[in-house]
C-alpha cells in the first residue's frame, strides 16, 4: 500500500492541463501515493445538478489531502440555462465546491506565499518574499446574509441597536444584509498560525491587517486576539495595518512586509495584490489546511479560452503542489521541488506565453524535472 492517499480533482479547462504537469513532477519525485480522481466542476453540475457530487466528497474523506485544479463557475441565470433539461426547474441551485469543501471539511487556514524569483520578467520587484494567512471559513463569506431583511431580524435589530433605527424607514425589500462572523476560535486559528510560520521560517514580523477603527466588534476581537497571541513569540513584532492603508503600503514598500495575517474578505483582496506583484496568476498557488485535511490548489480559475491548448503556466500548480509536500512533511522533496522551480524561471529558457515564451506548459514541467536534483 501506498504511504499517501490524494484526492485527484482536476476540474474544468485549464485545470486538467496544469493537473497533467503536476503528475509529470510527483511522478518523477517519486512520492509514495495512491492518486484517486474525482468528479467535479462545471461538467458535473450540466450533468447532475451537482458540481461536487457526493462521491467526490466521500473520495476526499477516504484521502490524505486533496489537489484541486480549476474549476468553471457561472452566475445564477446562465447556471440554470445550461443544466441538463431533464434537471431544469427541478430546484437544483448552483454553489461553489471549493467554498463547500472549504466549509465542509473545516479547512480554516488560507495560505499564500507570494515570493518574487530571480528571473521573473513579471515581478513588481526582485526583493518580494510575503506570506498572506487568510481565515477560510467564515468572516462575511460565511453565507449568513438576507434579501429582503426579515421582518423579525428588524424588530429584533432595532431593539437591539440604536444605529439601526435611520433604516427604518425604508422598506424591508429595499434593505440587504451580510453578516460578517467572527468567532474568537478562529480568529486564534488564523493568527496562531501565523505566528507559527513566522517562527518555523525565522521571519521577523507578522502584519495584522483588519480596520478596528471602524468595523469596532469584528476587527476589534481580531486584534485584541493578536496582541494576546505575539506576546507568546517574543522574537517576532506584531505590526497593525489598516487595510485601505495596506492596499498602498504594499504598492509602495513590499519588501517591508513578510508574514501578512487577515480575516476571509481582506486576505481575498490582499491575497490578489500581493499576487500580482510576484508575477500574477501563473505565480500565484494556495494551500487551504484545517485540523485534519488539507487542499492545495493554483488560485487562478479555469480560463476557458485555454483549455486543453497547454499554453499557460503550470507554475503556480506546481508551487501549490510543494505546498503538498510542506505539508505531507516530505521536506527533501518539497526542497527539490522548490529549487528546480526556481532554477527554471531564473534560466529564462523554457517560458510559456504569459513570460513572453512559446514553450508549452508541459514542457515547462518536463525542464523542471530535468532540473531535479
Ligand atoms: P482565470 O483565472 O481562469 O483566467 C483569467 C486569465 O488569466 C486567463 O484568460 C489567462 O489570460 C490568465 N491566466 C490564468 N491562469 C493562467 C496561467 N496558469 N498561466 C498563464 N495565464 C493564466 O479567471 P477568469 O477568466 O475570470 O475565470 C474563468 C473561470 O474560472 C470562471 O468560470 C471563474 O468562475 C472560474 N474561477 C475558478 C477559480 C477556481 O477554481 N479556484 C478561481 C477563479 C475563477
Ligand atoms: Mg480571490
Amino acid at each position: 500500500m501506498a504511504k499517501y492517499k490524494i484526492a485527484w480533482l482536476s476540474g474544468d479547462g485549464i485545470g486538467k492541463d496544469v493537473m497533467e504537469a503536476a503528475r509529470i513532477v510527483l511522478d518523477s519525485l517519486k512520492l509514495d501515493a495512491d492518486y484517486i480522481q474525482g468528479d467535479v466542476g462545471w461538467e458535473f453540475w450540466k450533468k447532475e445538478g451537482n458540481p461536487l457530487p457526493n462521491r467526490t466528497i466521500k473520495i476526499l474523506r477516504e484521502t490524505d489531502c486533496c489537489l484541486f485544479g480549476a474549476i468553471t463557475s457561472k452566475p445564477k441565470e446562465e447556471a440554470e440555462k445550461e443544466l441538463n433539461p431533464e434537471l431544469k426547474g427541478k430546484g437544483y441551485v448552483y454553489f461553489s465546491p471549493i467554498v463547500r469543501i472549504r466549509q465542509e471539511f473545516k479547512l480554516h487556514t488560507n495560505l499564500r506565499p507570494c515570493k518574487s524569483y530571480k528571473g521573473n520578467p513579471l515581478n513588481y520587484r526582485d526583493d518580494i518574499d510575503l506570506v498572506v494567512f487568510r481565515e477560510n471559513t467564515e468572516g462575511l463569506y460565511s453565507g449568513v446574509e438576507f434579501h429582503p431583511l426579515p421582518k423579525d431580524l428588524m424588530d429584533s435589530l432595532l431593539k437591539n441597536h440604536p444605529k439601526m433605527k435611520r433604516f427604518k424607514e425604508t422598506p424591508l425589500e429595499d434593505i440587504a444584509l451580510s453578516c460578517r462572523i467572527f468567532t474568537r476560535k478562529a480568529c486564534q486559528t488564523i493568527i496562531r498560525q501565523a505566528f507559527e510560520y513566522a517562527k518555523k521560517f525565522d521571519r521577523d514580523s507578522v502584519t495584522l491587517i483588519e480596520k478596528p477603527n471602524v468595523i469596532r466588534e469584528t476587527s476589534g476581537l481580531m486584534v485584541r486576539e493578536a496582541r494576546k497571541i505575539a506576546k507568546e513569540y517574543p522574537g517576532i513584532e506584531l505590526w497593525e495595518a489598516n487595510v485601505d492603508a495596506m492596499c498602498m503600503w504594499l504598492v509602495k514598500n513590499p519588501q517591508k512586509y513578510s508574514v501578512l495575517v487577515a480575516s476571509n474578505l481582506f486576505g481575498d483582496i490582499i491575497s490578489d495584490l500581493c499576487a500580482q506583484l510576484v508575477g500574477g496568476l501563473g505565480f500565484a498557488s494556495s494551500a487551504n489546511i484545517g485540523d485534519d485535511y488539507a487542499l492545495f490548489e493554483p488560485t487562478h480559475g479555469s480560463a476557458p479560452k485555454y483549455a486543453g491548448q497547454y499554453k499557460v503556466n503550470p507554475t503556480a500548480m506546481l508551487l501549490a503542489v510543494k505546498l503538498m509536500l510542506d505539508y505531507l512533511g516530505e521536506d527533501e522533496s518539497a526542497g527539490r521541488l522548490g529549487s528546480s522551480i526556481a532554477k527554471v524561471i531564473e534560466e529564462e529558457k523554457v517560458r510559456t506565453y504569459d513570460l513572453g515564451g512559446t514553450a508549452s506548459t508541459l514542457d515547462v514541467a518536463k525542464e523542471i524535472v530535468r532540473k531535479l536534483s
